[in-house]
């Protein structure tokens, strides 16, 4: 199998390059990335002279391109987003770019190109806000977006769907919660908390820090997209959850507990406009259907990853600093 991989010196994208590579050692990954803020080629450095892998820098918006490498693949795997909330807040004309006109024209290059499978990474944002007692979201829960992001994630959505069932292009979908885990830009919340206390920094709660994500390990969501990719029906949606719904401030003590910091490391800022009060995902379908359920517990996973981000301060600094953009350049 060749498949493009859109976005994948980003966070998700390069940890699902290793998956892929290494569990399938015999495909092909094309990864198309832009490089914007997000990107980092750093990530990849272990694979990058892997023969079965090829990176090409570009734009999800550039059609020609898009045309081009599409037609040399069987499947694409489709990450490339702006991906971050408060940049959303701050300005949303790149979501809208990216997010929306950015898939508008891959699923343009992918109609009538012979694909096996186009698949669109999603977020559980699109679905809305819960309240504490509401039921977790599933696959027919109605759109209910409510940031930029989420609305630019959720247009997304709805253009993948009409061209399957207006051009028959044979996609699917998943909708996931809060991944963690390598290679997270320290910009989201628990990179952000754990590099700030290795630099003595304190962390910034928004709020009262009451707001509820569910939590899902990045290698859980990589397995869960390869058994949608291999085994997911065509035209569905697979929404992919952690059972660790958790509030900001369990996992600020959390992470505060395990790096030997106190209380005094808090500080509560201005919240976060228009903040989602909690998320939570019902994985039933993806796990009755294609056998997929959460491995790695939220405790072993944030323990793994408070020690990744120890043992690649290199890394995270180098983001900190700029000095990462360097690197690329030179490529
Ligand atoms: P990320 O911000 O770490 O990476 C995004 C990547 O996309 C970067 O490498 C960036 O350079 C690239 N990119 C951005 N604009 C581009 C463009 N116009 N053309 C080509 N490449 C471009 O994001 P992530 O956290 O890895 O998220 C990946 C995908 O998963 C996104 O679609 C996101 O909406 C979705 N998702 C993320 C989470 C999460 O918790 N991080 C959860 C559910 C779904
Ligand atoms: O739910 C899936 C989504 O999870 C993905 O679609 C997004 O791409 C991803 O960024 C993430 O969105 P969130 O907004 O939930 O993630 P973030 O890490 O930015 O924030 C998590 C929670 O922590 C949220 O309630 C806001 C809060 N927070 C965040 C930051 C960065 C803080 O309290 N302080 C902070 O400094």
């Amino acid at each position: 199998m060749r498949l493009l991989v859109t976005g994948g010196a980003g966070f998700i994208g390069a940890n699902f390059v290793y998956h892929i590579l290494e569990k399938y050692p015999e495909y092909e990954i094309v990864n198309l990335d832009a490089l914007t803020y997000a990107g980092n080629l750093e990530n990849l450095k272990d694979i990058e002279n892997n023969p079965n892998y090829e990176f090409v820098k570009g734009d999800i918006c550039d059609k020609e391109l898009m045309m081009d490498l599409v037609s040399k693949v069987d499947a694409v795997v489709h990450f490339a987003a702006e991906s971050h909330v408060d940049r959303s807040i701050l300005d949303s004309d790149s979501f809208v770019k990216t997010n929306v006109l950015g898939t508008l024209s891959l699923l343009e290059a992918a109609k009538n190109n012979g694909l096996k499978r186009f698949h669109h990474v999603s977020t559980d944002e699109v679905y809305g806000s819960l309240e504490k007692d509401d039921p977790a979201f599933n696959e027919k829960t109605p759109y209910d977006p409510r940031s930029p992001y989420s609305a630019s994630k959720a247009s997304s959505d709805h253009l993948v769907r009409a061209y399957y069932h207006t051009h028959d292009l044979p996609i699917t979908i998943s909708n996931c919660s809060n991944n963690y885990g390598p290679y997270q830009f320290p910009e989201k919340l628990i990179p952000l908390f754990v590099t700030n206390l290795i630099e003595g920094k304190k962390v910034p709660v928004y709020g009262t820090g009451e707001n509820v994500r569910d939590w899902l390990h990045v290698k859980d969501h990589c397995e869960a997209i390869d058994r949608i990719l291999h085994d997911g029906k065509i035209g569905e949606t697979y929404c992919v959850g952690g059972n660790a719904e958790k509030t900001n401030m369990e996992i600020t003590h959390e992470i505060l507990k395990a790096m030997k910091a106190g209380e005094e490391m808090i500080e509560h800022i201005e919240d976060r406009k228009g903040h989602d009060k909690r998320y939570a995902i019902d994985f039933s379908k993806i796990k009755s259907e294609l056998g997929w359920e959460p491995q790695v517990s939220f405790e072993d996973g944030i323990e793994e990853t408070i020690e990744w981000y120890k043992n690649n301060e290199d890394w995270w600094k180098r983001i900190k600093s700029g000095e990462y953009q360097e690197y690329q350049k030179a490529k």
